[in-house]
């Protein structure tokens, strides 16, 4: 495998090894010398056109981790506001000597494009495009809901596991990541929103649609994902006002109450905090907020080794 552009990219035996590769990076994490030496000498780039906190910081930490040398690229502030494009930002890249591309952008596709393209040789992970995927944050999804639940099960995958996504599904990469990765894993995956945020791709990618939060919730779920309002790719009126969609799809303190004690709660972030989950919520034993943080560093180790380390570079 040379660039992670999809979850559909990876087959099951691939997710289960890089999930348990991931796991053996989390050892590495917490060894008081946190660095292993295989990409020494190896130049990354972090090609980010969106803004970002964690995909960014903790591709970065993964890269020297792995003892790579890593440049952070933004567009703010790059030479893309003389007008320059994609292709001539890669082209000037790979010149300097980079072999591998991190890419966030607004445009779903944008991954694909370079890693399809003739002009560049170099490997591409895709680190959230647009509306369509965000395959590295299914992956510590995965890994973060399994190690959780490992007291409970003793399989390597996730079959038996119901997890219920939770808000704005139509703009998300992550439920589609998600979804996708979950159920090859064996999970059952169930998707509610506002209908104005339940597109058609929805009623294929989930086992199960809900349009009402209360309802969903009464028939039991393992993990209930949260995810952020999008006020940034809302071009029209999909959602009441804050007050209305808080109440009738945000998980508050009154709805996480009702829910059991095992039901483990998780949000990809940043959150909107009192709007889709309550600060309570985010807060409480039962979330696994900062643990998927924790294991977005592993995970990304994990892509990395396996792309540059274990593969080599041919296209
Ligand atoms: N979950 C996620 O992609 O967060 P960032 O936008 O901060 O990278």
């Amino acid at each position: 495998m040379k660039h992670l552009l999809s979850i559909e990219d990876l087959s099951l035996k691939d997710s289960l090894e890089l999930l348990s590769l991931a796991n053996e990076m989390r050892k590495t994490n917490l060894k008081e010398v946190k660095r292993l030496p295989a990409l020494s000498g190896r130049l990354l780039a972090n090609l980010f056109f969106e803004d970002s906190t964690r995909t960014r910081i903790s591709f970065e930490i993964a890269a020297k981790r792995l003892s790579a040398d890593v440049v952070n690229f933004s567009a703010k502030g790059s030479s893309i506001s003389k007008g320059e494009s994609l292709k001539d930002t890669v082209l000037t890249l790979e010149a300097m000597g980079v072999e591998a591309f991190i890419v966030r952008h607004s445009s779903s596709g944008a991954a694909r494009t370079i890693a399809d393209a003739s002009w560049s040789s170099a490997s591409v992970i895709n680190a959230g495009d647009g509306t369509h995927e965000h395959p590295t944050q299914a992956l510590l999804d995965s890994l973060t809901i399994r190690n959780a639940l490992k007291d409970f099960s003793s399989t390597e995958d996730l079959q038996g596991v119901r997890v219920l996504i939770v808000g704005d599904i139509l703009h998300s990469r992550v439920a589609r990541s998600n979804a996708l990765l979950l159920r090859k894993l064996g999970a059952t995956v169930a998707f509610c929103g506002p209908s104005t945020l339940l597109p058609d791709f929805a009623r294929h990618t989930a086992d199960e649609i809900y349009s009402d939060l209360d309802a969903a919730l009464e028939i039991g779920f393992d993990v209930v994902m949260m995810l952020r309002i999008q006020q940034e790719r809302m071009n029209s009126g999909f959602t009441p006002n804050q007050v209305e969609y808080s109440e009738r799809f945000g998980l508050t303190q009154k709805r996480f109450e009702r829910l059991g004690k095992r039901t483990l709660i998780m949000h990809p972030g940043p959150m909107n905090r009192g709007l889709e989950i309550a600060s309570t919520v985010a807060d409480s034993s039962q979330s696994l907020i900062t643990e998927q943080v924790t294991n977005g560093v592993a995970i990304r180790m994990a892509v990395l080794y396996r792309l540059l380390a274990q593969e080599g570079t041919g296209k």
